[in-house]
């Protein structure tokens, strides 16, 4: 089976009623992501970070998979598709896709301030003030910015894997993983589906599909079937 690897950003779960980040003039939901996604504001103000995330994951629990995310997923009778997202949404775990890195984290998941590895799981808030069992405070388990991103050498073998590369909704603004693309082999082909393409994307050598994920989506998984 050929590897087929998907790169997906916010805009595949648009459709899902998730908001994405640069839609909207730099505010996420009406906040300032400074204020809510960086070191400097969990220690500045840990209760509105936590508010912020508990927020977050109550959208996401309400949140369907979309027919992009289950047009992915099925594509794993044909190929062996591997997922790289950048959403720490569950969409794709939950439309069925069976290989999925998070290169930003998970919503569903907490973890201790002290230690990544001290994983939970965690379906409703983070209480205000929990701890975890290494007295750490407990915090969602997503990377903000300034931090590292610590899956990306993994990504990176995977890209370099890749025969066909597919980025699904994803302004391929947010760094390191927007320089993923340069370890894909030279033989690859790549298709880019999104309903507002960044205008590179032609010039950086991909077949760009420029409609929302899911319509986009059907048409790429025709193309694919005589691949
Ligand atoms: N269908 C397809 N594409 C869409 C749709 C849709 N329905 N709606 C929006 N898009 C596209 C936009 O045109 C844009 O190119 O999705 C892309 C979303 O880009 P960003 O908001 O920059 O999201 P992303 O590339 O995932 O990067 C955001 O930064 O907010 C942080 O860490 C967070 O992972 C996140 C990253």
């Amino acid at each position: 089976m050929k590897r087929l690897v998907f790169f997906t950003g916010a805009g595949v779960s648009a459709e899902s009623g998730l908001k994405t980040f640069r839609d909207s003039d730099g505010l996420w939901e009406g906040y300032d992501i400074y204020e809510v996604a960086t070191p400097q504001a969990w220690a500045k103000n840990r209760n509105l970070v936590q508010e912020f995330y508990n927020m977050r994951r109550k959208n996401v629990m309400d949140a369907r998979p979309n027919l992009a995310h289950q047009l992915i997923a099925s594509l794993e009778d044909r190929f062996d598709v591997t997922v790289i997202t950048q959403n720490i949404d569950d969409l794709h775990e939950r439309a069925g896709s069976t290989k999925v890195l998070h290169l930003h984290g998970e919503i569903m998941k907490m973890r201790s301030e002290k230690d990544d590895t001290i994983l939970y799981d965690i379906r409703g808030d983070i209480v205000h003030g929990a701890k975890a069992d290494d007295g750490g405070y407990l915090r969602p388990h997503v990377v903000w910015f300034g931090e590292a991103v610590p899956n990306i050498g993994v990504a990176a073998k995977i890209v370099s894997g890749a025969e066909i590369f597919v980025v699904v909704g994803s302004s391929l603004q947010v760094y390191p993983a927007a320089s993923l693309a340069e370890f894909l082999p030279d033989a690859v082909s790549k298709f880019l589906v999104d309903k507002n393409p960044p205008s590179i994307a032609s010039m950086w050598g991909y077949e760009v599909i420029a409609r929302p994920a899911t319509e986009g989506m059907a048409d790429l998984v025709e193309t694919l079937m005589n691949h």
